[in-house]
């Protein structure tokens, strides 16, 4: 039920004809109804207010004031096509993407589409990228949360920021990131001790279980030996992500070069020389070459072209100079 302050406001709201804090003061009961574990009444209550809002036209989110400079929001362009990525992995996010279209007709049943998505796998392997796809491809807005601005020294403020942006997804509908989330529990270099590390870790982890909104929640790290595996079953998905095979590389290189792919491209040697580079480092090294051929004048970039700059990553990579 709402507050007794939340009823005041309300009326207060509807007198003077502040529709803005009417709304606002809606949102915060259905939060509230959410976190008492009335999924059924919160979803109902989101909805009526979204359609009401609908009426008004559309509006910009304004985030509370202190969730500014933690959140960032953004709409990204890049298609699910751009990801190259083995099939199994294509195939769960075509299904991440399928269930979220689908919602309604899963919750008559009493279900919930998929939407709390981990991801692990080494730095340049497509995770962040995953998440910008997403949001693309459900035309949903892009929330990331800059975790690192998170930490604080107190993990009891810590507790109420998370708290605040998990009120945030239940009023914004979007794709929300934790983007190298294993950061919320502090700089393991620094003297933090590691039981703190994963209760605040535990913490974040119990915000998602908990959590009911309709938004998609996808938490990245590269560093997962911090993690519990009893942790993946508060996730509907555990995606392990990988650095690309020896066909990948070849697709990832035919994508980023593209028109300017010389004929008759000899592949054998360059693939090779790919080995351990992230899709990162690949793209990189791509990008390098089509800048070198353009400055050059030149129209096509050739294997030996390629192979220059793929050998600056490898040093990068080594720490050499080449
Ligand atoms: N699987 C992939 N397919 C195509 N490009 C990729 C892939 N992974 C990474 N890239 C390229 O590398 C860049 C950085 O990748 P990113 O998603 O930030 O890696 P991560 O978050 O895993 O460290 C991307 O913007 C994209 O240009
Ligand atoms: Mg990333």
């Amino acid at each position: 039920m709402a507050t007794a302050e939340q009823l005041k406001s309300l009326i207060r709201a509807h007198f003077s004809d502040d529709a803005e804090r009417f709304y606002s003061v809606s949102l915060q009961v259905a939060a509230g109804e959410a976190r008492q574990g009335h999924a059924g009444l919160a979803h109902d209550l989101r909805e009526i207010i979204d359609t009401e809002r609908k009426k008004d036209g559309p509006r910009l989110l304004s985030f509370p004031r202190d969730l500014k400079g933690l959140v960032l929001t953004e709409e990204p362009s890049t298609p699910l096509s751009a990801m190259v990525l083995p099939t199994a992995i294509r195939t769960r996010l075509h299904r991440i993407v399928h269930e979220y279209r689908q919602q309604n007709k899963l919750k008559q049943y009493g279900l919930v589409h998929r939407r709390k998505i981990l991801l692990i796998g080494p730095p340049g392997t497509g995770k962040t990228m995953t998440a910008e796809v997403l949001a693309k491809e459900l035309d949903l807005t892009l929330n990331t949360i800059q975790v690192d601005r998170l930490v604080t020294k107190f993990m009891g403020e810590t507790g109420a920021k998370l708290r605040q942006i998990f009120d945030l997804m239940q009023q914004a509908h979007g794709v929300y990131l934790f983007d190298e989330f294993d950061a919320i529990g502090g700089d393991r270099s620094h003297d933090n001790d590691v039981g703190e590390i994963r209760r605040v870790l535990n913490a974040f982890l119990q915000f998602i279980e908990q959590d009911t909104s309709d938004s998609l929640i996808i938490a990245a790290t590269n560093n997962p030996g911090l993690l519990d595996h009893a942790l993946f079953r508060r996730f509907d998905d555990v995606l392990h992500y990988d650095r690309p095979s020896i066909d990948q590389v070849k697709s990832l290189i035919e994508n980023v070069l593209s028109t300017f792919i010389a004929p008759r491209f000899i592949w054998k040697r360059i693939v090779q020389a790919c080995d351990g580079l992230s899709h990162a480092e690949i793209d990189h090294a791509c990008r390098d070459a089509i800048k070198t051929v353009i400055l050059k004048d030149a129209k096509q970039v050739r294997a030996s072209d390629l192979m220059t700059a793929i050998m600056d990553r490898q040093n990068a990579r080594s720490g050499r100079n080449g």
